[in-house]
């Protein structure tokens, strides 16, 4: 996949990019990452990037022609979805970082200052996203989740495949938890199950807690899945042993 920032600090993003997984799926040719600073396109002597907005307001907004000028740039040849992100955007979810993930390009349009000209949302860009509600001060942190989330969808980043199947999210479930050595810790045990061996038993106790969790925690999520027979049985022994505790 290729993935084009347009920003006005490509600096930012040296650090988190470039180590761990998402690192090593650029080292690895999995990812063809491309930074572009905004204001190498301003055309003017001052390099101009934002402007006062008309009719007056506080702050600045980022001027139209040097984010035209390198999407134009950048796009001469393939076409491309460009995504604005703005926390006026759709919110950013698992479903859409898994969609993303199956584009052979992306991108990203990073704001920063009061917001945008409202021409590059209008006749630039395909998609506007956003990680949540609340305002960064700029896009740049914003695109580096959306990278992250989506880079994690392409085949061969993660060791395991499945991971991305099983993980929170993944089966519309939050995930189960998770041991590892040493058996017991400050006296806290590992559940004896996850040591039997039996692959059947650790499946149903896996899927028991990760049903335990979503209906604590994220109560709305189990709305929207298909639950199996399974599913139904276990939620109603997990309902029963909230009634006896
Ligand atoms: N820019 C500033 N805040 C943002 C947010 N919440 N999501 C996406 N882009 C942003």
């Amino acid at each position: 996949m290729r993935i084009d920032v347009l920003t006005l600090f490509p600096e930012m993003f040296d650090g988190p990019l470039n180590h761990s997984i998402i690192g090593r799926a650029q080292t690895a040719g999995i990812v063809d990452l491309h930074l572009w600073n905004i204001r190498d396109f301003a055309r003017d002597r001052h390099r101009q990037v934002d402007d006062y907005p008309f009719g007056g307001d506080v702050g600045m907004v980022m001027k139209p022609e040097p984010v035209f000028a390198a999407v134009r740039h950048i796009l001469q040849k393939e076409e491309s979805p460009v995504i604005l992100m703005t926390p006026q955007g759709e919110t950013f979810n698992h479903r859409l970082a898994e969609e993303l993930s199956s584009e052979p390009r992306l991108l990203f349009i990073c704001g920063h200052y009061e917001g945008f000209d409202e021409r590059i949302r209008q006749s630039l860009a395909t998609q506007e996203i956003s990680i949540g509600d609340y305002v960064l001060t700029g896009g740049e942190l914003p695109t580096m989740v959306v990278i992250d989330s989506v880079v994690r969808f392409l085949p061969g980043v993660l060791g395991e495949e499945s991971a991305v199947k099983t993980d929170s999210f993944g089966m519309g479930l939050l995930e189960y938890p998770q041991y590892t050595r040493p058996r017991e810790f400050e006296g806290l045990l590992v559940p004896e199950v996850l040591l039997s061996g039996d692959h059947g038993k650790i499946a149903r106790w896996r899927k028991k807690q990760a049903l335990r969790r979503t209906l604590r925690r994220r109560p709305d999520l189990l709305d929207k899945i298909d639950l199996t027979s399974e599913d139904m049985e276990l939620l109603a022994i997990i309902q029963s042993e909230c009634d006896e505790s």
